[in-house]
């Protein structure tokens, strides 16, 4: 919620070493360099307060999930030699995030410099929020800032344990931004709110669902999690990614909807094609004339307008998930409506928040990332927000 926690803005930094956390859990291309910078360039205001005001800088991070193993894949190297670029100043690239060497490293930092941790999931501590490898992170400086906002809904050794350890544990201006941007987006929005669900699985967004149509006027449901709506509502959906055995939770969540007087939209045309083949021949049937034969990948032309005109009508518009499977064209054009009307409505005046992961990924991919309000860099973490679930990150920090 509204963030109750101190920032890096109410401590002493001068002569400090700062242990800071951050969302590095970034896409690497073919090349093994950073695809997507968003979660970089979002921490450049926390990282450049710290050295600004005199402290040296230890960063910590993760990415991807090598379970405890240590996966050169995986290694932070690419994403130190992009923060550096953008920056403008040497990252210090340390072999590990713990042991003798590391923290060497840590304890001769000069003020202004920054030391980029190795990947912490190499250590199957980080993620059992082991109580001895937090002390050993906390070693590594005096004061404690938490920047990832990405990832304040995992419990882990950088982003809870560490706090035990810690005489001082403050948030940084990205996780302040996020956490603002939800308080606005859940508890006072301008209305009529409209929330555009997508993504696969109803079993995974149902908290996510349920939580807003307590906060929506009204949701539109996209993605393969649609298609067992339509299921529910007894149509076919011919060969499609569907959950039969979500059906009735997907019943359930349109009956909600009518009792507390809230609008469930959802596709009324849809995109198909016999397989998911860039180029392969497509067909954009009404929901209820989906063949038996074909395979639903995007929403349809006429749900497009539908989602488009109901975002012009809207005082705030939260999106999460795509709306088809927007990594294979000509499947993104559905994905892509959505961003463009989530800007429309943004130029408006309609306050628009995008929960990260893929969603995120397609507004910037419409080049759109500027023209919505609030481009979150959490997925995970925006939906356990959205749902009321306190985040453990944010809940360890010292209150105001
Ligand atoms: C994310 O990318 O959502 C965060 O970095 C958390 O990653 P995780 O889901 O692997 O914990």
């Amino acid at each position: 919620m509204e963030l109750q926690r101190k920032t890096v803005r109410d401590i002493e930094l001068r002569g400090q070493r700062v242990v800071a956390r951050v969302d590095y859990n970034v896409p690497l291309d073919a090349e093994g360099r950073v695809g997507d910078d968003l979660r970089i360039r979002e921490t450049l205001p926390t990282l450049r307060h710290i050295v600004d005001h005199g402290a040296a800088l230890v960063l910590m991070a993760h990415l991807g999930r090598p379970k405890g193993k240590v996966l050169p894949g995986m290694s932070l190297k690419p994403v130190a030699g992009r923060l550096s670029e953008l920056l403008g100043r040497p990252v210090i690239m340390a072999p590990d995030c713990v042991g003798a060497e590391t923290e060497r490293m840590a304890a001769h930092l000069n003020p202004g410099e920054i030391l980029l941790l190795e990947n912490l999931r190499f250590h199957k501590e980080e993620e059992a929020n082991d109580p001895e490898f937090a002390r050993q992170l906390a070693a590594m400086g005096e004061v404690y800032v938490n920047d990832a906002f990405g990832t304040a809904h995992r419990a882990h050794a950088s982003t809870e344990g560490i706090t035990r350890y810690m005489k001082t544990s403050v948030a940084g201006f990205l996780m302040e931004k996020e956490l603002n941007a939800f308080h606005t987006l859940l508890a006072a929005p301008r209305r009529p709110v409209l929330a555009v669900l997508g993504g696969a699985k109803v079993s995974d967004k149902i908290g996510v669902l349920k939580s807003l149509l307590r906060v929506a006027d009204s949701i539109f449901v996209g993605g393969a999690m649609a298609n067992t709506f339509l299921l529910a509502k007894g149509l076919s959906v011919g060969l499609s990614l569907a959950e039969p055995g979500s059906v009735n939770t997907a019943r359930e969540a349109m009956a909600e909807a009518s009792r507390l007087g809230k609008e469930l939209l959802l596709p009324v045309d849809v995109v198909t094609a016999r397989d998911l083949i860039p180029g392969s021949p497509t067909a954009a049937v009404p929901v209820e004339a989906i063949p038996a034969d074909a395979k639903i990948f995007d929403i349809g032309p006429r749900s497009r307008e539908l989602v488009y005109s109901a975002c012009a009508k809207a005082g705030t518009v939260f999106w999460n998930g795509p709306m088809g499977v927007f990594e294979v064209p000509p499947f993104d054009e559905g994905t892509t409506a959505t961003a463009r009307a989530l800007a429309a409505a943004t130029s408006a005046g309609a306050v628009t928040v995008v929960g990260g992961g893929d969603s995120g990924a397609a507004i910037e991919k419409a080049g759109l990332a500027k023209a919505v309000s609030h481009l979150s860099t959490g997925g995970g973490a925006s939906l356990e927000l959205v749902e009321g679930r306190a985040l453990p990150g944010v809940d360890a920090l010292e209150a105001r």
